[in-house]
């Protein structure tokens, strides 16, 4: 069954289909738009808004072309883009106490790969701790953060691996029903998804009841409390927290909600241990990560690396650095995460050694831009994507991120704004940091403080 996020219809930013002609405006495409700049134009007076079509690989990306992305593997093991046996980890799961998958999970180290990198085993306890006569299991397939194109491919590739890692976290949990909350802007996905879920619908063996929710074109749906929301046909706005989705989610029901290249994740551990896991990466970063790089590299892809490496292994040694310029900077993680600037690109990839410089590991986008892009043509793009999406629910975020669009407007129709602005634009980069009610007004905050760290000289120079 098909489920559509019901009410609140005006909420949405995509009522209709994807139209086939569709270009992208998310930021891969925006730092790529030199490359193809009449495609670019078309997508600035096209009716509808898209973030991202999950295509970065190719930007400026149009809805036209179907095509996935090369991927290659340069991590020890291939947990996520390798090819396991289809459903032999649920079967070894059948056989095992649910407290044993749970005890798996937790000593394999892994962490949410949706952004938070919440620990999954924990996550996954505080469900089965629960009682109730109904629990859910939630894959968040929403994937907004443009840049990354991981679920995309994992959706499209290979949906049985998903549905093998749901499953197994439900008989850990004690989940009765699975749920797939799919972006819309991914029709492929959708139509391999169903494929894949009538297979499994058909054999006994398999058999565990699972819908698909579709989103309607909004990114903070991917935050998951606006998604259960979403889902109950409610505004889609982020909840108070606690209680947690863990006790409380899915129509007050305890819910697991995790992404999907988390649940991708599940067999492999379940098949190997989850010593042989933690055994992968480094630090708290235990195991891989896919990290998607944009069309601006030599070698543009999905690369599934270790945890540990050095971030300029990735752009310079996978990558291949960039063939348009110089590089100016990375940006990991979608635009509510830090910009890396080339001094720091020795930075291990990890959780906390990427927070320690302002930026995070998010979902794994990797965005590089050159020197044609100028920091305040990103921060203008970032905020009005920010304001865009702002669900409107607290004034921090609300006001705050179209005050900074309008500002950076302002700037380079101008050039240079009276120096007053700077004040009033850190204080307000500062509320929103620091009282927005979910990430997305704090990780907006978060990037432009980081723009203003790495490269101040530059940003300084729009203020008289
Ligand atoms: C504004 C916002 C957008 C988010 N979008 C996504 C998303 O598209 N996909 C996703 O998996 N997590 C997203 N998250 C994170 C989810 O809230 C949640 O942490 C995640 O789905 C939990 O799964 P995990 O523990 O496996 O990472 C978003 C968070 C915020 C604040
Ligand atoms: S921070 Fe933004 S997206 Fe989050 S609740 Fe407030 S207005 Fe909505």
């Amino acid at each position: 069954m098909i489920l559509q996020a019901k009410s609140e219809r005006s909420f949405y930013h995509m009522n209709g289909e994807v139209a086939p002609s569709q270009v992208c405006q998310g930021m891969a495409c925006f730092v790529a738009r030199r490359s193809d700049p009449d495609r670019w134009r078309r997508a600035s007076m096209q009716q509808q808004t898209i973030y991202c079509l999950g295509k970065c690989y190719e930007a400026p990306a149009s809805n036209e072309e179907d095509s996935l992305p090369v991927v290659s593997v340069s991590a020890p093991e291939a947990v996520v883009l390798g090819n396991l046996e289809p459903y032999c980890a649920l079967h070894l799961a059948r056989n095992r106490t649910p407290e044993e998958l749970i005890g798996e999970i937790e000593i394999s180290g892994l962490r949410g790969r949706g952004g938070a990198g919440f620990p999954a085993g924990k996550k996954w306890r505080a469900v089965a701790l629960q009682n109730s006569i109904e629990k859910f299991v939630v894959a968040n397939a929403d994937e907004g953060d443009p840049g990354a194109y991981v679920d995309r491919y994992i959706l499209e590739a290979n949906p049985h691996r998903l549905l093998e890692g749901m499953i197994i976290a439900a008989r850990a949990v004690g989940a009765t029903r699975g749920y797939i909350y799919l972006r819309k802007e991914y029709p492929r996905a959708h139509s391999a998804l169903l494929n894949a879920l009538e297979h499994i619908q058909r054999d006994p063996q398999l058999r565990f009841p699972i819908d698909i929710v579709m989103g309607q074109g909004s990114y903070v749906c991917g935050e998951e409390t606006a998604m259960l929301n979403s889902m109950e046909g409610r505004r889609p706005e982020p909840r108070l927290r606690p209680p947690y989705p863990t006790e409380h989610g899915l129509y007050g029901r305890p819910t697991l909600v995790n992404n999907v290249e988390t649940l991708a994740s599940i067999p492999w551990i379940v098949l190997h241990g989850g010593n042989a896991y933690s055994r992968l990466g480094f630090s708290s970063s235990r195991g891989t990560k896919v990290v998607s790089l944009n069309s601006l590299f030599e070698r543009p892809g999905l690369y599934e690396v270790e945890f540990g490496i050095p971030v300029r292994h990735i752009v310079e040694d996978l990558g291949g650095g960039l063939k348009t310029g110089r590089m100016k900077g990375v940006v990991i993680g979608g635009p509510l995460a830090g910009i890396i600037p080339p001094h720091l690109l020795d930075t291990p990839f990890g959780f906390d050694e990427l927070r320690a410089i302002g930026a995070s590991v998010g979902h794994g986008g990797v965005i590089a831009f050159d020197e044609h892009t100028s920091i305040a043509q990103l921060v203008h793009h970032v905020f009005a994507f920010g304001a865009f999406e702002s669900c409107g629910k607290c004034t921090p975020c609300r006001n705050g991120s179209s005050k900074i669009h309008r500002l950076f407007d302002q700037i380079l129709e101008e050039g240079l704004v009276p120096s007053h602005m700077r004040a009033e634009c850190l204080e307000i980069l500062n509320a929103m940091e620091k009282t927005s009610f979910c990430g997305h007004g704090v990780g907006l905050a978060e990037f432009a403080g980081s723009a203003w760290k790495y490269y101040h000289e530059e940003l300084d120079r729009c203020f008289a």
